[in-house]
């Protein structure tokens, strides 16, 4: 193990310059990062995800310069987006610039671009000066990171990782496109909602559902068409508390702490919640977490209970449903 402990910003950095992958936390999840300028590193990313090179990265910029290095798109046609919610969990997909390689786009003409709001991850944006391009840092997959020990168990101690406080939001940024201005299109939910765009944008932002997304082929945003996220352990999302088999076998994963009796083994060592009171924020930075440690082997299989498709329910419901 190369990397048994967090790293600091500071040799995060200059590993970065040295051409060098390092994990980074965002507000949402662990990011890989690597320099947008730096080819090779770039590969590597891919290559330590094992990721398909048709799916592509998200570019992380410290400030809207940057975000103007990358893109053709005037400021206007997203200021309002940036001013609402940038720094944040937003990521918006704009025509990209020719210094942003086909390796990072995947061929596509959009470029996909986020301000993070996370410390560290900023300072390492400052020291490094280049914009860095970061997909989740799990294997591909697998059920992004959302403490540092995560990406460390994955990659077993190779990958060096700073620290941060397990992350705010615990799931993976919203992905507007605006590559037609006219049309915005929610292509990833998250924890900025379509309401919360729409009000900014004062327009309809189009969710296209699944089937459209795989009619439309791989070339709007290709991550979108795999399953994702998934645990090892056979997961079973549920609506209905009544289907749900309670043999010795299967883990329960509630929302909220049942209030017993109400049919649920409260206590009992097979039943989990991921929050207190069922509050969905609460349920988002937990989810991937417990979903990691109840993948060990124990389970033959884990329900999860899903949220009602409001707020960030609505992204919580499509992480759950992408891993089964
Ligand atoms: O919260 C997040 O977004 C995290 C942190 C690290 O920033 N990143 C993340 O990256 O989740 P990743 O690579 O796991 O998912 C990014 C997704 C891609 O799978 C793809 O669907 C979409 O964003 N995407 C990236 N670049 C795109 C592009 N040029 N055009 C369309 N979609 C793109
Ligand atoms: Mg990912």
């Amino acid at each position: 193990m190369r990397y048994p402990a967090p790293i600091d910003p500071n040799l995060a950095a200059s590993l970065i310059k040295q051409g060098e992958v390092v994990a980074l936390p965002t507000e949402t999840v662990f990011g890989l990062a690597g320099d947008i300028f730096d080819e090779k590193a770039i590969r590597q990313i891919f290559e330590v995800k094992g990721r398909p090179l048709i799916d592509p990265l998200i570019v992380h910029c410290l400030d809207l310069d940057q975000v103007s290095l990358c893109t053709a798109a005037p400021l206007e046609s997203f200021k309002a987006l940036a001013e609402a919610f940038w720094p944040g969990p937003l990521t918006v997909v704009l025509p990209k610039r020719e210094c942003i390689s086909d390796l990072i786009t995947a061929q596509l003409p959009g470029v996909a671009l986020r301000i993070p709001a996370q410390n560290e991850f900023r300072e390492v944006l400052r020291l490094v000066g280049n914009p860095l391009a970061a997909p989740s840092a799990n294997p591909f997959g697998y059920i992004s990171p959302t403490r540092w020990n995560h990406v460390r168990d994955s990659f077993g101690g190779r990958i060096p990782v700073v620290n941060g406080a397990p992350t705010k939001h615990g799931i993976e940024s919203s992905v507007l496109s605006l590559m037609n201005p006219q049309n915005p299109r929610l292509l990833r939910p998250g924890p900025i909602t379509r309401e919360q765009l729409e009000d900014v944008l004062k327009c309809p932002v189009e969710q296209p559902n699944q089937q459209e997304a795989n009619s439309r082929g791989s070339q709007e945003a290709p991550g979108m068409l795999h399953k994702h996220y998934s645990p090892t352990t056979k997961l079973v999302p549920f609506e209905e508390q009544t289907t749900v088999a309670s043999d010795k076998e299967s883990a329960l994963v509630l929302l909220r702490r049942p209030r017993s009796p109400e049919g649920f083994p409260t206590g009992s060592k097979q039943t989990f919640w991921l929050s207190e009171s069922g509050d969905l924020e609460e349920v988002a930075r937990n989810l991937f977490h417990l979903l990691r440690k109840l993948d060990d082997g124990r389970w033959k299989q884990i329900f999860v209970e899903l949220p009602p498709p409001e707020g960030i329910g609505v992204a919580l419901r499509d992480r759950i449903l992408r891993a089964r």
